[in-house]
């Protein structure tokens, strides 16, 4: 118990990301999966984006939220771009697949790279992706690597943004960008728990959209675009539930693919947290500030 705290930023703090691949990770994810696919009528063997889309977008609003960071970057064919805290890898491949680029993910959850590099390999998208087991706050990239970054419903895993900013500012390109798609802490009460992202309020780290936008510009980004997205949520709810109304399955399954018996309580509090504005949603466009 205890152990030596490290006082650098980029030293990861141990415990909490063990507590955090935990709740992530019950060890029989590929064949959970492999289940919900043949289920759906789909060859496992050989999944495409649209197939795998309700299970490997793994945030809020799913392959919809994933679409509007693609309209809102500008990629080319030979960028190299950075995904924080990919999971199994829907965005990564999303990412390669519409741009043509390299993509390269680190993810801490060890289950969650074994997964991603699977279906990476069945979709035949190997040789431009990549996943790196790791901690966003310590990567294992050398400065100015990436051409773009984007993090999709990670940042709340991390109690230490200023390091997070700061490591993301490192290994991207000066005038590259970063696109968060993130959920912030709103007024009122705390959440309840479990949550889609934490069993508890242990690994649970939000900050208010001022306390990330103060943060973003400390870190040195500018930021260019800053959306709270509360509206789409609740809309993407609302149609989510008309469709299990009609017998039909929700277009977002992935929550309950990975948190299996717990899924349920933790869409609910997570739905009502964005209802009672205890969670505002945000999507972020950045831009790194030359030194
Ligand atoms: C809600 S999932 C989102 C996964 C993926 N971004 C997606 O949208 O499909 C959060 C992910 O963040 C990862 N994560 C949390 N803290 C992390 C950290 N410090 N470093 C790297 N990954 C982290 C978790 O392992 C998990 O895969």
């Amino acid at each position: 118990m205890g152990g030596v705290r490290c006082s650098s930023s980029r030293c990861p703090d141990m415990n909490t990301n063990r507590n955090v691949a935990n709740h992530y990770s019950q060890g029989d994810l590929l064949q959970r999966l492999n289940s919900a696919l043949i289920e759906d009528g789909v060859d496992p063997a050989h999944p495409q984006v649209e197939t795998l889309a309700p299970y490997d977008q793994f945030h809020g609003r799913g392959l919809e939220a994933t679409e509007e960071i693609v309209a809102a970057i500008q990629v080319t064919s030979t960028d190299h771009l950075l995904d924080i805290g990919s999971g199994i890898g829907g965005p990564a491949r999303t990412m390669a697949l519409r741009f043509g680029c390299r993509v390269t993910g680190i993810d801490l959850t060890p289950e969650f790279c074994e997964v991603a590099r699977h279906l990476t390999r069945l979709m035949g998208l190997d040789s431009r992706i990549d996943f790196e087991l790791g901690d966003a706050l310590a990567m294992p990239f050398t400065d100015g690597t990436f051409d773009g970054a984007y993090s999709m419903n990670v940042s709340m895993n991390i109690a230490d943004k200023t390091a997070l900013y700061a490591e993301i500012r490192r290994v991207v390109k000066p005038g590259g960008w970063l696109m968060l798609s993130e959920l912030a802490k709103g007024p009122g009460e705390p959440l309840d728990y479990p949550t889609p992202w934490a069993a508890s309020a242990d690994t649970s780290f939000l900050s208010t959209p001022a306390e990330t936008r103060r943060g973003l510009e400390a870190a040195g980004f500018e930021v260019v675009q800053f959306r709270e997205t509360a509206a789409e949520a609740k809309a993407f709810g609302a149609r989510s539930r008309a469709m299990v109304e009609r017998g039909e399955k929700p277009p977002h399954r992935a929550v309950q693919l990975i948190h299996g018996e717990i899924a349920a309580l933790a869409m609910k509090n997570s739905a009502r947290g964005v209802a009672e504005a205890r969670i505002i949603p945000l999507e972020i466009l950045c831009r790194k500030r030359p030194c």
